[in-house]
């Protein structure tokens, strides 16, 4: 396993790389989610790199920043047993610089829904992402539909920067009740799991709700089934248009997504999926 740290290593390593190059960047602390995107890039790139880099900017100073699990030896396991030869995890200097003066925003998409909630989130997430394209120039960036608006936020920049980068999004991996996979997950209680592994199934209840009622009578209904679930705090269950994620009046005329975001105690869930 090569695990890169500096820059100046990358670009050596970049310049010797010839044919296309998937790159999946996380945070670390991997599980099945990220190893599936992993495992797409390598079945459709020649090489294959992922990135492992806890980043400051898109947590805000009440967020888990300081206590986001670091597991760097078992995560190098693991991509080294799904066959990724290559890490890159530079140290926040390498990143961030003393005298970092420029940002990356992306308005619309990333205002809605988790940006009224996180509201620097997604210009962390913009910055780094952006900054890891330049260092690692990928042909192909994998990323999960677990962070859906991640994703549709990180396809707006590409296509507002004219980024040559193609950005593929993959599906959701789940245990075997439906619980989204997260490294968060690790927070919940043996009791709190179970309710969190409930979540989906008021998902899958939306489509046949829509059917008889409004849109917005459904969503009050879904959040109500939450609550009685045993959640503590419901920041948004909604349709929405699958693309831009604004609010919609009918399901009829777009990709439609329902989008979650639910605490159980201190531990904020987020799921999603296709209507
Ligand atoms: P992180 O939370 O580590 O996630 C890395 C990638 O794994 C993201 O694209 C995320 O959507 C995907 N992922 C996480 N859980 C998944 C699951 N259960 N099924 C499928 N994919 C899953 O997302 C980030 O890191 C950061 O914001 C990052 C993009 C690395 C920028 O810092």
């Amino acid at each position: 396993m090569l695990i890169l740290k500096t820059l100046k290593d990358l670009r050596a390593w970049r310049t010797h790389i010839n044919g296309s190059v998937g790159f999946v960047p996380t945070m670390g602390a991997l599980h099945a989610g990220h190893l599936s995107l992993a495992e797409r890039s390598l079945v459709e790139n020649e090489t294959t790199i992922a990135s492992i880099f806890v980043n400051p900017t898109q947590f805000a100073p009440h967020e888990d920043f300081d206590t986001y699990p670091r597991t760097l030896e078992k995560d190098v396991e693991l991509l080294e047993n799904i066959g990724v030869s290559t890490i890159w995890a530079p140290p926040v200097s390498e990143i961030y610089p003393d005298n970092f003066q420029t940002s990356v925003r992306v308005s619309g998409v990333s205002e809605v829904l988790e940006g009224t909630f996180r509201s620097d989130h997604f210009e962390g997430v913009t910055i780094v992402v952006n900054k890891l394209f330049m260092q690692v120039q990928p042909t192909r960036a994998y990323f999960g539909e677990k962070d859906y608006q991640q994703l549709a936020v990180l396809r707006k920049m590409v296509e507002d920067l004219n980024i040559p980068v193609e950005i593929v999004g993959c599906p959701i991996i789940r245990d075997d009740k439906g619980l989204a996979l997260s490294s968060r997950n690790a927070y919940l209680n043996p009791s709190e799991l179970k309710i969190a592994q409930q979540l989906n199934g008021v998902l899958k209840q939306a489509s046949d709700l829509i059917k008889t009622i409004s849109i917005q009578e459904s969503e009050h209904q879904l959040e109500q089934n939450i609550i009685d679930l045993g959640f503590h705090k419901v920041d948004y269950i909604t349709l929405r248009c699958a693309k831009t994620l604004q609010e919609i009046t009918s399901i009829d005329d777009q990709e439609t997504r329902i989008l979650v975001a639910a605490f159980l105690g201190t531990v904020r869930l987020i799921d999603n999926m296709e209507i």
